[in-house]
């Protein structure tokens, strides 16, 4: 691999030595390759003209204040890395600076030490972000799968198993809590299939009343009872040479159960109250929410279409247990809702970032992705959303102390793998975190993770 190009620094200082002076340690220290500008205005052509990675102003820049240079390189890029040097006197315009994006703000005599791990920190996340932003541009490449957002190791398999199963006529069954997405895989699945130019129709079977779902998904003939005064194809019928997606499958009745474990067989059905048999040929989805094994062990669904169904699986994990997809998701939807919107919102700040990454979405997606809305509506434009536009309930969130549920009574083993488990969830399954948090190394959490996972 090439190095990656070294990034461009802005300096705006009206004395020259000291300014020098800073440029040289950006070049050397950093690896920055920083212009000298005198005053604001000067710095603003520049920022106009190139894209800049770093900027370090006085807060008191003249022309054209630090304040406002920031808002403005902001502007051209959100991932600036902007350190404002301000006077012992003028901190509460510094915190304000530092709500509005700032990186650091120093008091002259400047920390030179501490500016150069802000700026590499400030460096590496950038690269990062440009990484994350290619990866996910080569993903949808490869895999066209265009609805789906997250590029954690869970949702790379996902995308695997997608790929593998489109080509195929096999019926799958997608798991996962709701609002994890389970829709926006059958969909991808149908796009990326031989049929994708046939229809693909949904049918989500809690939402009907029972009988009801049965005249749906089958047609009924005129006269079938009472209000059927025209005949009337199902569903399968219509998405016949497509696919069919039946969200919450679990709801459906007894009876519907048996119509459906025929369709799957016999590839043909009767409308209601029809006599005729129809063929079809339909790549069926299913999707639910629950455990459908455990319901077939309550004698609640019916083995054979369980085992009919769950031909092929996928599930999707919540995303509780892939925080790393939280910044894109939410910078997809910013992008998504000031389209939507006209609105012009410029990402979130770091804190707002950090609450969004403790919370642990019991909604999934579709809360994050509600939420979002929500802020974005209400946002000001030009402005990155901040802690204050979360609703309270992120707000308030309960730092880390997690109660571990020790007690009286338990062998070390069991302490230790409640501590390993839990100190998991409180970082989103971040192995790394994990094992420097508990103080043993990666390898070590490793062994022990799959020691306890049992046979
Ligand atoms: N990986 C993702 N990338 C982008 N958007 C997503 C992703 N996963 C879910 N969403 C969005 O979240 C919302 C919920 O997704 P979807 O309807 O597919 O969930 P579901 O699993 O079917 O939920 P339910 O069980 O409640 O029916 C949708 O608005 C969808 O666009
Ligand atoms: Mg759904």
């Amino acid at each position: 691999m090439t190095a990656p190009p070294r990034p461009r620094g802005l300096v705006v200082d009206k004395d020259e030595a000291r300014g020098r002076e800073m440029t040289a340690f950006l070049d050397e220290r950093v690896g920055v390759d920083a212009t000298l500008v005198r005053d604001g205005e000067a710095a603003y052509n520049v920022l106009d003209t190139e894209t800049v990675h770093v900027l370090i102003t006085d807060l008191r820049a003249q022309r054209i204040d630090g304040m406002r240079l920031l808002e403005i390189a902001r502007a051209r890029n959100s991932e600036v890395a902007v350190v404002i040097i301000a006077s012992e006197v003028e901190l509460e315009v510094a915190t304000e600076a530092m709500r509005r994006g700032a990186y650091d703000v120093q008091t002259r005599p400047l920390n030179f030490e501490r500016l150069q791990a802000v700026l590499e920190r400030a460096i590496s996340h950038q690269r990062l972000v440009v990484e994350v932003s290619d990866l996910q541009a080569r993903l949808d490449h490869r895999y066209g799968i265009q609805y789906l957002t997250g590029m954690s190791p869970q949702m790379i398999s996902v995308y695997d198993r997608i790929r593998q199963l489109a080509s195929t006529r096999t019926t799958i069954l997608v798991t996962g809590e709701t609002g994890t997405g389970k829709e926006l895989v059958a969909k991808s699945i149908h796009h990326l299939s031989p049929r994708r130019n046939e229809p693909f129709v949904a049918l989500n079977c809690s939402a009907l009343a029972e009988g009801v779902v049965e005249s749906e998904l089958f047609g009924h003939e005129r006269g079938a009872f009472t209000g059927a005064v025209a005949e009337r194809k199902g569903r399968f019928e219509i998405a016949d040479g497509g696919t069919l997606f039946l969200d919450e499958i679990s709801e459906v009745s007894p009876a519907v159960q048996v119509k459906l474990l025929r369709v799957i067989q016999e590839r043909e059905l009767e409308r209601v109250g029809g006599t005729g048999t129809i063929r079809v040929d339909v790549r069926l989805i299913c999707a639910t929410n629950r455990d459908l094994g455990a319901l077939v062990r309550e004698g609640r669904f019916r083995e054979d279409l369980y085992y009919r169904l769950n031909v092929a699986s996928i599930h999707l994990p919540p995303l509780r247990e892939r925080k790393s997809d939280i910044p894109i998701l939410v910078d997809e939807f910013i992008e998504q809702f000031n389209d939507e919107n006209r609105k012009r919102i410029k990402g979130v700040t770091r804190g707002a970032m950090e609450l969004l990454m403790q919370y642990d979405w019991p909604g999934n997606v579709r809360e994050l992705r509600n939420l979002i809305e929500g802020m974005v509506v209400f946002g000001h434009d030009g402005e990155p959303l901040d802690v204050g536009d979360l609703p309270n309930h992120l707000r308030a969130q309960p730092s880390e102390s997690r109660d571990l549920g020790l007690r009286v009574g338990m062998t070390m083993e069991e302490i230790e793998k409640r501590a390993i488990e839990e100190t998991l969830k409180a970082t989103g399954y971040d192995k790394q975190r994990t094992a420097q948090i508990l103080g043993i190394g990666l390898r070590t959490l490793y062994r022990k993770m799959k020691q306890y996972q049992g046979p």
